[in-house]
């Protein structure tokens, strides 16, 4: 194996998994961010995110990483730039790119001062187009060099899931990278030699595409899901049962259709919002794409039409939260269901108290006027009625009994010895 030497922008999940990850196989990584406080914090060799696995492999490989807030001393002393900063929505939807241009130029301004083959990867989700049409401008403007000549460009999307990032990294299904000169083509074959999965090369806006589609189609699997399961409900039918069955079939797959209260996350709700943007303004109409949105946005509110069918008035109402996290093993809360469920609760006048194992402190930043409990007994022992939010493995081990019961996510236990329970989709 060629030990080779990366340099990776932006220090969020996907840039610190992604370092660490490389680092754990043996390369040595600068990380380069803004924030000072995350440089420190990886510096000290402590996480600046919450990602399972990730506290001990920072320990483990603590000499073959550092962090810089200098673009200069990182492309000076690397070989290949990941750049994996974000790509958040503007308010209509549309991808905001302020950080990818600036984390270009900043490439940019420090390749024009190295007479080496340099290759620059973006990791970054970016709409078709973006990497030869935003990106590769930038740099070739701050450098003065020409890309796919004098340093190369490529596009290689991240499918890492939150709280299974680590273990993601290092076993894919798949690896996409999107290239157009066989310089780079090479380097980043002999990058990814020690994974053992399909690797399909493509042209760059292919790669782009492919991972927009990959979540477009995941969310749709999801809003489906919960579609069917709403109609299962009205009939008396386990969702689950359904889509055991439906699963089994190869060519649809099991995977991805646990209905409840849909999804959350930086990604999901973003990417599909930006793919209709897109398409939009190209004069496509994103017929499926807008109702696994519409699905999608409804679907936590159904929990309060739940809720209310036992409890009509909510006024003074203790009312239970159990997971705040958009999914289970995350302290992210971003776009999580819990948000829309949590503001129409205290639109009814219910008093809310949550608790969450990691996601507390992020939440009571959004959402300082509810009350947050000790523990999920504690949470349990207060409330009038309980809404179970997020899957967090410690809610199997609770004790239900005699409580009233929304269940979101299907904890099993839960579904015995309450006093009324009622499952989203089942
Ligand atoms: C997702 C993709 O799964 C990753 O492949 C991708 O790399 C990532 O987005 C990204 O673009 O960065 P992530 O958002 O971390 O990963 O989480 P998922 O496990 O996909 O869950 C997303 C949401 O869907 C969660 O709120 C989860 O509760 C919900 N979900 C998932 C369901 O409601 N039902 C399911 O069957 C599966």
């Amino acid at each position: 194996m060629k030990i080779m030497k990366i340099s990776i922008i932006g220090s969020g999940y996907v840039g610190i998994v992604t370092g660490i990850g490389f680092a754990e196989l043996g390369h040595n990584v600068i990380f380069v961010d803004v924030d000072e406080n995350k440089v420190n914090l990886i510096n000290s060799r402590k996480p600046p995110i919450y990602e399972k696995g990730l506290k001990e492999l920072m320990q483990k490989n603590k000499r073959r990483y550092h962090a810089t807030t200098d673009y200069y001393e990182a492309i000076m002393n690397s070989e290949i730039t990941f750049i994996c900063v974000g790509t958040p929505s503007k308010e209509d939807g549309s991808i905001d790119l302020r950080y990818v241009e600036s984390a270009s130029k900043g490439v940019g301004e420090a390749l024009a001062n190295k007479d080496d083959f340099h290759v620059v990867v973006v990791k970054s989700t970016v709409l078709p187009g973006t990497t030869e049409g935003v990106i590769k401008p930038l740099i070739e403007k701050e450098s003065g060099k020409k890309a796919f000549e004098d340093f190369g460009l490529a596009m290689n999307p991240e499918f890492l899931r939150e709280g299974n990032a680590v273990e993601d990294f290092f076993n894919p299904d798949r690896i996409v990278i999107g290239v157009k000169d066989e310089k780079t083509k090479s380097i980043l074959d002999e990058l990814y030699k020690q994974f053992n999965c399909p690797k399909l090369f493509t042209d760059i806006k292919t790669a782009e595409m492919i991972k927009y589609v990959s979540n477009a189609f995941l969310a749709t699997k999801i809003s489906f899901a919960n579609e069917i399961g709403n109609i299962c409900k009205k009939l008396g039918i386990d969702v689950y049962k359904v889509f055991e069955g439906v699963g089994l079939d190869h060519r649809i797959n099991p995977a991805f259709f646990r209905a409840g209260i849909g999804f959350g996350g930086s990604c999901f709700p973003k990417d599909v919002k930006a793919l209709i943007r897109k398409a939009e303004e190209l004069g496509e109409d994103p017929k499926i794409l807008k109702a696994v949105i519409e699905v999608n946005e409804k679907q936590p509110l159904k929990m309060i039409e739940l809720l209310k069918k036992h409890i009509p008035n909510l006024r003074n109402k203790r009312v239970g939260i159990l997971g705040l996290a958009f999914k289970p093993d995350t302290d992210d809360i971003r776009e999580s269901r819990a948000i829309p469920i949590i503001k129409a609760l205290i639109k009814e006048g219910a008093k809310v108290i949550a608790y969450d194992p990691k996601a507390m402190n992020n939440f009571a930043k959004m959402f300082p006027q509810i009350d947050y409990a000790n523990s999920a007994k504690d949470v349990i022992a207060k409330s009038d009625a309980i809404l179970i939010v997020t899957e967090w493995k410690e809610f199997e081990e609770l004790d239900y009994k005699g409580k009233i019961v929304i269940d979101g996510r299907r904890i099993e236990k839960a579904m015995k010895d309450t006093k009324i329970y009622e499952g989203m989709c089942w």
